[in-house]
C-alpha cells in the first residue's frame, strides 16, 4: 500500500494508540518481565486468561489476543530468538517475528501497529543487528501492492535505541 509509513519514537509501548501492539513474549505466552510484564500489567488479568487458551507460541511465530484495558485493541504476541552468537538461525527467526506479526495483523484488518525491539532485552540480541533486520523486514512487507497496513511504529524504550532506529530508517544523522 503506497503511503505506508514506518516511524520510530521513544516511549512506552503500552501507551500507544494504535490498532495493535506487539509483545516480545516467551513461548509459554504466560507473561514475564520486560515489555511482556508491562503489557500484561497494563492490559489487566484478562490478557493472561486469553493467552492461556493459545497453547503457547513457537519462536519466530505470532499469535493474537484482544488488548483489554490497553488503548490498543489487539496484542500480537511474538516470540523472538534468544541470541546465542548468531549461528543458530537467530536472524531468520527474528525476521520471521516481524513478518508473521504483520501477516497476522493484516488477516485481522489491523492498519496500525507498534513493535518493541523484540529480543534485544533479556534475549540479548544485539540492538544494531536487530534494528537493521526489523526495518528491512517491515519495509519489504509494506512494499507489497495489496498491503493494508498504513502505519508501523518502532517504540524504543531508550534514547540510545531511538537513535539506532532513526539511523536505520535514514532519519538520523
Ligand atoms: N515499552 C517499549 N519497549 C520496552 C518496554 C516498554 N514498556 N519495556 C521494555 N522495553 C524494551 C526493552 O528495552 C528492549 O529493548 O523492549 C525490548 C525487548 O526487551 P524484553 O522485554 O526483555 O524482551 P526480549 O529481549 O524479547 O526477551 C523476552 O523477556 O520479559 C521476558 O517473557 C519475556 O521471556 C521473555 C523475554
Amino acid at each position: 500500500m503506497s503511503g505506508s509509513q514506518m516511524t520510530a519514537l521513544q516511549g512506552d509501548i503500552t501507551e500507544q494508540e494504535v490498532d495493535a501492539i506487539v509483545n516480545a513474549a516467551n513461548s509459554s505466552l504466560l507473561g514475564g518481565g520486560g515489555v511482556d510484564g508491562a503489557i500484561h500489567r497494563a492490559a489487566g488479568p484478562e490478557l493472561l486468561e486469553s493467552c492461556r487458551t493459545l497453547g503457547g507460541c513457537k519462536t519466530g511465530d505470532a499469535k493474537i489476543t484482544p488488548g483489554f484495558k490497553l488503548p490498543a485493541h489487539h496484542v500480537i504476541h511474538t516470540v523472538g530468538p534468544v541470541w546465542r552468537g548468531g549461528k543458530y538461525d537467530e536472524d531468520s527467526l527474528l525476521a520471521s517475528c516481524y513478518r508473521k506479526s504483520l501477516g497476522l495483523a493484516e488477516e485481522h484488518g489491523i492498519n496500525s501497529i507498534a513493535f518493541p525491539a523484540v529480543s534485544t532485552g533479556v534475549y540479548g540480541f544485539p540492538m544494531d543487528r536487530a534494528t537493521l533486520l526489523a526495518v528491512s523486514e517491515v519495509a519489504q512487507f509494506l512494499k507489497r501492492p495489496d498491503c493494508t497496513i498504513y502505519e508501523v511504529r518502532f517504540v524504543c524504550f531508550s534514547a540510545t535505541d531511538l537513535q539506532i532506529y532513526e539511523r536505520a530508517l535514514g532519519h538520523g544523522d
